[in-house]
């Protein structure tokens, strides 16, 4: 079946703003610097880009803390840097989808200013999660100017970024942030904030914008009563060890995937089917299955939400196939569009979580190949086409707000500033010659995409042959995918003229028949490990 809805079988490139291409020499990527760089995007065959925020922002988050949801920060160039950005994205074929950061606004923002400002009990204040602790006394018993007591915060939930996840204003009262303190988070019950963010729909896709990718799209409402989470010692201890892998999924998630979080989704969905061309919309939605995340792409929600599911699989043919089968079967159900996602900025590199080295970079590219193969929409995170890999940044270049709470390496790692030419930092990323905003390491001269564009047997030259056979069956193959067994080891599947084949084994197995289109590495009489291949 063909399906003329270009989501439904799209490439999509994220670019990570910061991080893309800097235009201005202040070693933080810009809108100009992507612009420059839609020549390469199309080269390398992608349908879409997917544009981390550039809003104005104080950047304590990297953008996803939001001042004005309706203008551009300076620091990545103008409104009118948008328009052209969106004119020549559009000129070369590329579609452009832009973030949304729905759940909790920057504390710069206007309204937060206003409801520290205003004080408890304001309506002011009714846009946020501003609660008093329970330990807090009437105001009118305190004398004036004394700072009520109220030192224990309303409930025991606790920020992804690490700590509770409340923070105290100077009059007592707390109010909640799920991410940084610098994020609070915003009362979805409250009739000015869904109106607000149709608005923000509006003005971007007044201007031209394809798609939204909706960030936290699980968060929003909060469970009535803001009632203590409750965790076994099992769940709780799963919790402190979570990495980078997205959050643990304990039975009772009072802050997470609601069921009034839908109705959004809907309202939203009419907006975005009041536009031509096949505007759409794909949430982060960090679920529990592939059965609650189905829920967020019925046929009058969102378009697409990001399967995490598959880029928390193993490296394994058993778990990558229940992925699949429980994928395909979840959105059969809603007649949904499924995605697949490897890596992206919040996560370790899958190069570097597949093993690193040789042998990970084999399985990254195998397991993209794989990707690839299936029905619905592929995002690829930027610099996976260069078969980067995770960096260890020196701690006095941390910068990320996860990792200066928790202690812990976060997520610089995966947003060091691409490479693109020339052998020593900053790699053509920007003008002049000072290290970008996180160092690049030195021994990146042989990873750039000027390097790599010259060598046949490169990454990126495996990716651009990989998105260019794709194009051949992507919009044709249709949705049916018939898993075929060849062992615990392989995973095989066929959809329509195409049959992939994926070794997670440590020998050469038998090619199934068919003629070879593509493989993501050097074959021997067989298939050999870490290796995949499309076959016709
Ligand atoms: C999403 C973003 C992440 C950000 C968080 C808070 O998970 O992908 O980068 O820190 O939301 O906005």
């Amino acid at each position: 079946m063909t399906d003329e809805a270009w989501w439904r079988h799209a490439v999509c490139y994220q670019v990570y703003v910061r991080s893309f291409a800097d235009s201005d020499g202040d070693g933080i990527g810009d809108l100009p610097g992507i612009t420059s760089r839609l020549p390469y995007l199309a080269e390398l065959g992608v349908d879409a880009v997917w544009i981390t925020p550039f809003y104005t922002s104080p950047q304590h988050d990297h953008g996803y803390d939001v001042a004005d949801y309706r203008d551009v920060d300076p620091l990545f160039g103008k409104l009118a840097d948008l328009d052209t950005l969106l004119e020549q994205a559009h000129a070369h074929g590329i579609r452009v989808i832009v973030d949304l950061v729905p759940n909790h606004t920057s504390e710069d923002h206007e309204w937060f200013r206003a409801a520290l400002a205003a004080g408890p009990g304001s309506p002011e204040r009714g846009r946020y999660l501003f609660r008093d602790g329970p330990d807090a006394v009437p105001a009118n018993t305190v004398p004036a100017n004394a700072v009520p007591p109220n030192t224990v915060p309303p409930n025991n939930w606790e920020s992804v970024f690490g700590g509770s996840a409340w923070a105290r204003v100077p009059d007592g009262q707390w109010y909640l942030h799920l991410f940084d303190a610098t994020q609070p988070d915003l009362d979805w019950r409250n009739p000015e904030v869904p109106a607000m963010f149709e608005d923000v729909l509006r003005f971007w896709l007044d201007r031209g914008v394809d798609g939204f990718r909706i960030d936290v799209a699980h968060g929003l409402f909060k469970e009535p009563g803001l009632p203590d989470q409750r965790l076994t010692d099992a769940e709780r201890e799963a919790n402190l060890a979570a990495d980078l892998l997205g959050p643990q999924h304990p039975e009772h998630e009072p802050m997470w995937d609601q069921p009034e979080v839908h109705d959004v989704y809907r309202a939203w969905r009419r907006i975005l089917d009041s536009y031509p061309d096949d505007r759409m919309a794909v949430g982060e939605a960090w679920t529990r299955d592939a059965a609650s995340l189905a829920r967020y792409v019925r046929p009058d929600e969102l378009h697409q939400s990001f399967n995490f599911h598959w880029l928390s699989a193993d490296w394994s043919a058993p778990q990558f196939a229940a992925v699949i089968t429980e994928t395909l079967a979840a959105v059969a159900l809603v007649g949904g569009s499924p995605t697949w996602v490897l890596s992206n900025h919040d996560v370790i590199r899958h190069v570097t979580r597949y093993g690193g080295g040789t042998v990970g970079l084999a399985r990254a590219r195998a397991a993209t190949m794989t990707m690839l193969a299936l029905p619905g929409s592929s995002y690829i995170y930027q610099g996976e086409e260069l078969g980067l890999e995770e960096v260890d940044v020196d701690r006095a270049h941390w910068q990320d707000p996860q990792a200066l709470t928790t202690g812990k390496p976060g997520r610089d790692g995966c947003r060091v500033p691409l490479p693109w030419s020339g052998d020593a930092p900053p790699f053509g990323f920007g003008p002049g010659s000072d290290q970008p905003w996180i160092p690049q390491p030195a021994g990146w001269s042989s990873l750039t995409a000027e390097a790599q564009a010259e060598d046949a047997e490169s990454t990126l030259a495996f990716y651009r042959r990989a998105l260019s056979a794709r194009r051949t069956f992507a919009t044709t193959a249709g949705d049916q995918v018939e898993l075929l067994d060849l062992g615990a080891k392989v995973l095989t599947f066929r959809r329509g003229p195409v049959t992939a084949v994926l070794n997670c084994g440590t020998t050469t197995v038998a090619m199934p028949d068919g003629t070879v289109l593509l493989a993501s590495g050097p074959l021997d009489d067989g298939l050999p490990p870490d290796t995949a291949a499309w076959l016709v």
